[in-house]
Formats: structure tokens, C-alpha cells, sequence
């Protein structure tokens, strides 16, 4: 799907009306799912992300033996408990999901058996040796293409608990070492010097296992007993910010988006928009697995600009290519800088929002970790290309809702990656 070479033509909009609801978020999806797994006893997932990645993740827990179905839209899995894990009888498929092959690795490297796992052609370029580290340190033996590239070939087996510093802010690798801490007999640490989202931490506590918090050290004691859990995914707040964007956008925007995940460690980038003078308000906040919730109501406003530096980068990452589009038409335009890692995403997502930043008329200066989008700009329409990169496709499926002329986006079903719904939904509040 990722090498298709679907087009779509976006015409630029009048303005966005209405109220739309969001597939599942996707970091949610993923850790919901992988628990079920390994917990005793049924667990029913409402709201599951509808995207190709979450579903990667639930086609590599059934090569592991797990039953899972849909059932009136809720995905049941049936856990089998810590041990209760297969042995594939072929090599697990992460797809594009960087998310699946890092987080279920922790959970391969415990098991009795030998797991292969690898995926699509982004990911056999991703980097694995941030999550091989650790996992050998606990006494996994993994073998990668050229010692740091899916395919994977992880020789489980039982694992010593760790103390481990993450030397890259990353929630998957957090997360890897987390549920490969399950299995250990003992107490493992991990400890981020930038806070990263929570979401293992809080679904780990869902689903009964003994997670604790001390400042940045995340711990967590095994092996642990699981069990069985009903859970709702809130909307995705990263899919929410392509709606927010075009709303703020384009003038007489008005948008309600309901049901969205506000987890305060992935809420930056409200906080963020609203510091550039973005209208945006939370309405009816709720609570429920742990999770904060609200609805976002959005409307059209003039924005000042910002710097995404430092700790923030984190917390705004999977959000920066569309904020790189909103940032072409603020006064001040956006900075971001210490975002190395947005090269080794699904596309290097520097080169990719330069590149069509610059096929549609904008003007936008790199460096080797972040870029420089001068405000006051337009878009004048054009062609550009997804880089088979889901959030590439969607922020400029954007720029082309604000652009003077036609855009057309070479690849643009790679949206479906995160969110198959996205070209059909945006359809949906576009006023012409
Ligand atoms: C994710 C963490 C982030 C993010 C990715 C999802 C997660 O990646 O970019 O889309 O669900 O934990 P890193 O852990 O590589 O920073």
C-alpha cells in the first residue's frame, strides 16, 4: 500500500464547518492490544485504530497464536497470560509500524522461542539498535540486517531485569523495555532524561501489572500477572491536528472534534497552537483508562509563529510536518531545531517537508536538525509526493486546503497508514 501511486487532487477550501470524530489514537491502539495479549482472559477494545499500522499489530499477535476478532466494532482479543505465546509459524509483519516491530520486540525477546520480524521497505531502513541494546543487556541474542536494520531475528528466552538511561527520547523504546520488564523476575528501570508519553505506563497500570513513577525513572516489577480488560481508545489527538491546522487556517473556519486523547504528555501541541494565538477551546473533559479525553472546538485565527526546540521536540514530533504548513502562513513563521530524529522517521521528514514546501511556492531553509519556514507566505498549489509517509500526505492534503491553485498529492493513500478515513472525513466539513 505504501508503494501505491494513488493520486489526490485537493481544491483549496472556503472554510471547514461541522463536527467530526477521529479513529482511535494510534500509540493507544497499539499498547491496548500487545497487553491483551500477554494478559489471562478476554479483553474488548472499543474505538481501535482503524489504521493499517494497528492493524499490522494485531496480524503479528495472531502469527503468535492469539485469537482476535471484531465484534459490532470493538476488536476482542483472547489473551493466553504471560507465558501463553506461540511460536510463529512464519515471520511476524510490523508493515510500515515502526511502533509494532519496537514494543513487540520487548515482548519477543521473553518468549521460548525465536521470533523473525521485519516489514515494509521504511521500515527495513529504520534504526534497531536503540531497542537491541537494552534487550541484549537483558539477555535476549538479536540478530539485524547490517547489525542495526529490520528484519529482526530475536532468540528469547528469560531476561534479567535492568536499569537503563534511554540515550534517545523515545516512548517505543521506553515502552520495549517495559514489556520485556513483565517477563524479568525483579524490578527493571528505565529512565528518560525527556519526558516522553505515558501511555504504556498508564495502560500497563490498566490492565493490573505494578508500574511506578519516580521523577523521570519509570519502574516496573515482574513477572507480572495481567488480566483481561474492556478499554476505550480516545480519538487520535495527532490526526486531530491536521483538522486543527486547516481550521486555524483557513478564515471562517469552525470545527468541533470530538472525543480527542488530551494525555497531558501528547497535549503539548494544544498548548503549543494556543501560545501562537490559536482559538481553541476543551470542552467536556473526561477520564477513562487512565486517559484524559475532551472535545476541541476550533476556530480561524491569525498566528504569531514559534521556535520547537529542545524538550519540546518530543513532545511535538509527529506534529511538526503539519506545523511546518501552518507555520508558512503565521506572522513570524515556525523554527525547529534538536529534531535529528525527525530524519529517521517514516520518510525523512526534514528533506520531505522542505521538498514540497518548496514544489508548492513556499520558502523553507534546512539544517541537520530541524528547519526555518519564514511566515507570511502562500501556497500556490502544485504537485507534491507523500515520500510514502502518512503524516507527509496529510499535512499537505492541508497546505492544498489554503492554496490558491490545485494541489495534487502523489501517494496520498499512504494516509491510511494512521488514518483510512482522513481524505473521506475531510471531505465531509469542506465549505466551497
Ligand atoms: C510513538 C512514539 C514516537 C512517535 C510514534 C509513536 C509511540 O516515536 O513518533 O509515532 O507510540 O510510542 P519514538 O518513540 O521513536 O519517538
Amino acid at each position: 500500500m505504501t508503494h501505491s501511486s494513488s493520486q489526490q487532487l485537493i481544491h483549496p477550501a472556503r472554510s471547514l464547518k461541522g463536527a467530526v470524530r477521529l479513529p482511535g489514537d494510534k500509540s493507544i491502539s497499539h499498547r491496548y492490544a500487545m497487553l491483551a495479549a500477554i494478559a489471562s482472559g478476554e479483553s474488548r477494545i472499543g474505538n481501535y485504530s482503524t489504521g493499517a499500522d494497528c492493524q499490522s499489530t494485531l496480524n503479528c499477535i495472531r502469527t503468535l497464536g492469539i485469537p482476535v476478532h471484531e465484534a459490532e466494532g470493538d476488536v476482542i482479543i483472547g489473551g493466553r497470560g504471560l507465558r501463553g505465546l506461540q511460536a510463529p509459524g512464519a515471520p511476524l509483519d510490523a508493515g510500515n509500524s515502526g511502533s509494532t516491530i519496537r514494543m513487540l520486540s520487548g515482548i519477543a525477546a521473553a518468549q521460548p522461542f525465536v521470533t523473525h520480524i521485519g516489514g515494509d521497505e521504511s521500515i527495513s531502513r529504520r534504526p534497531m539498535q536503540r531497542i537491541m541494546k537494552p534487550l541484549v543487556e537483558m539477555g535476549a541474542t538479536i540478530f539485524a540486517r547490517e547489525g542495526k536494520f529490520p528484519p529482526l531475528e530475536i532468540h528469547g528466552g528469560p531476561l534479567y531485569p535492568i536499569s537503563y538511561t534511554l540515550p534517545v527520547p523515545s516512548a517505543q523504546v521506553k515502552t520495549c523495555v517495559l514489556f520485556a520488564g513483565l517477563f524479568a523476575d525483579g524490578v527493571t528501570t528505565v529512565k528518560e532524561p525527556v519526558r516522553t508519553r505515558d501511555h504504556s505506563e498508564l495502560a500497563l497500570r490498566e490492565f493490573g501489572a505494578e508500574v511506578d513513577t519516580e521523577g523521570r525513572s519509570v519502574i516496573i516489577r515482574g513477572p507480572a500477572r495481567l488480566e483481561g480488560r474492556n478499554l476505550v481508545v480516545p480519538g487520535d489527538l495527532s490526526s486531530a491536528a491536521f483538522f486543527l491546522a486547516a481550521a486555524l487556517m483557513i478564515p471562517g473556519s469552525e470545527l468541533l472534534i470530538e472525543g480527542v486523547g488530551l494525555n497531558p504528555t501528547r497535549s503539548l501541541l494544544v498548548d503549543f497552537l494556543v501560545g501562537m494565538g490559536a482559538s481553541i477551546r476543551v470542552v467536556n473533559p473526561a477520564r477513562r483508562n487512565g486517559e484524559a479525553w475532551g472535545d476541541l472546538l476550533v476556530s480561524a485565527s491569525t498566528l504569531r509563529g514559534g521556535v520547537i526546540e529542545k524538550e519540546s521536540t518530543a513532545g511535538l514530533i509527529d506534529e511538526i510536518p503539519v506545523l511546518a504548513v501552518l507555520g508558512a502562513v503565521s506572522e513570524q513563521g515556525l523554527t525547529v531545531r534538536d529534531a535529528a530524529e525527525l530524519r529517521v522517521k517514516e520518510s525523512d521528514r526534514i528533506a520531505s517537508v522542505a521538498s514540497n514546501l518548496t514544489r508548492m511556492g513556499v520558502k523553507v531553509e534546512t539544517t541537520a536538525d530541524g528547519f526555518h519556514v519564514p511566515g507570511r507566505q502562500r501556497f500556490r498549489g502544485g504537485q507534491v509526493d507523500s515520500f510514502g509517509d502518512h503524516r507527509i500526505a496529510m499535512a499537505f492534503a492541508v497546505a492544498g486546503l489554503a492554496a490558491d491553485d490545485e494541489t495534487t498529492i502523489d501517494n496520498a493513500q499512504v494516509a491510511s497508514v494512521s488514518f483510512p478515513e482522513f481524505y473521506a472525513t475531510l471531505a465531509s466539513i469542506i465549505e466551497r
